[in-house]
């Protein structure tokens, strides 16, 4: 069996230990190859690649970020894209594609699997918003991470009686600010999905400061929107990548400065940014890329294509493409009740 494998979108922690799953498997249990596409689907219509052996993934488990590098190339965008990409599959003998990514680059994989192109995919993200599975490796890092950051900002907001507005990522599901919020104990998490006004967000710190507590934590995702702002979402720049993306940011500092408005406490806010999205992935990630990992192999084995790997209870499963595209997973209400019960 030979595979062809590439890593698309956002990197995430645990991207590396999908690679070494991935190359592992199909050589030591199906006697295959596989052949690495640098750069998401970029590499492909470029023809960059790298043969994969078990000398090249020795040691990557442990790291961040992933070795085949990646991209938002679209290749829907790109002048004969999907031929191209059906041309170089071909020409290098590859029997079947894995395709690790979210939303974006598992949306082109459909695509392309209706077209004929013989594929399976693997979810991933720090967002843990693609629908189908129970969880995306990346997500649990990213948390700890957000977490971290929260207890850290707690001792210096309290000593400054402070309020601190930590921003994390998030742009359509607000699941690290709703994780990272409860277990850091914010006292309010304002997620994309249900967006609150300024004034409950100072009504919110003013009780806590009538309690007695001079300093507060409000924990904000980067696509979350006050109810009485004009604009939608904040953006960094209007410009948009190959995926209609804009680069989001900004609403962690109009929040610190509207608070420090409406309340007349001190406000400082911090924004976490892509330090969310690097270093070593947690143990349940690198489980988790692991089993998705060999699952894939097996999934193209069998010649599953147009499926991707999920994990559904403790069972990896695998299901069709078209169920983790359409729509996100998004935070449902309940548990956003359940972080609103910690709210000031
Ligand atoms: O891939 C998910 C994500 O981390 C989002 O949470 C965030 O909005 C986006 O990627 C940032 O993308 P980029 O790395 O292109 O700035």
């Amino acid at each position: 069996m030979r595979l062809g494998l590439l890593t698309g979108g956002g990197d995430c922690p645990g991207l590396n230990a999908v690679i070494r799953a991935v190359v592992h498997r199909c050589i030591k249990a199906y006697g295959g190859s596989v052949v690495g596409f640098r750069h998401g689907w970029r590499g492909i219509l470029q023809s960059e690649v790298e043969d994969l052996d078990l000398k090249k993934v020795s040691g990557i488990l442990p790291r961040g970020g992933t070795i085949l590098g990646t991209s938002r190339t679209n290749p829907y965008k790109e002048p004969g894209g999907e031929a191209r990409i059906r041309q170089e599959l071909t020409g290098r003998g590859i029997e079947a594609l894995i395709t690790v990514g979210g939303e974006d680059t598992l949306g082109v994989a459909a695509k392309l699997h209706d077209a004929g192109i013989p594929l399976v995919g693997v979810p991933k993200t720090i967002d843990n918003d693609v629908n189908g599975t129970d969880h995306t490796f990346g997500f649990d890092t990213a948390l700890s991470i957000a977490t971290e950051a929260i207890d850290r900002l707690h001792t210096t907001a309290e000593s400054h009686d402070r309020v601190i507005v930590v921003e994390v990522m998030g742009r359509h599901a607000g699941w690290i600010a709703l994780e990272s919020g409860v277990a850091g104990g914010a006292d309010m998490i304002l997620i994309p999905e249900y967006p609150v006004s300024v004034a409950e967000v100072c009504d919110a710190v003013r009780r806590r400061h009538d309690r007695g507590k001079n300093f507060s934590i409000i924990v904000v995702a980067e696509g979350a929107r006050l109810l009485d702002q004009n604009a939608p979402v904040q953006v960094q720049s209007e410009r948009t990548d190959a995926f209609g993306h804009a680069r989001l940011g900004g609403i962690g500092a109009t929040l610190a400065e509207r608070i420090e408005q409406g309340t007349g406490f001190e406000c400082r806010y911090s924004v976490l940014g892509h330090i969310q999205r690097g270093g070593t992935p947690s143990a349940f990630d690198r489980f988790l890329a692991s089993r998705f990992g060999v699952a894939a192999v097996d999934l193209a084995h069998r010649k599953g294509f147009g499926r991707m790997v999920a994990a559904r209870g403790t069972k990896i499963v695998d299901v069709p493409l078209r169920e983790a595209l359409g729509s996100l997973k998004t935070v449902d209400s309940e548990s956003y009740e359940l972080a609103k019960a910690f709210f000031s």
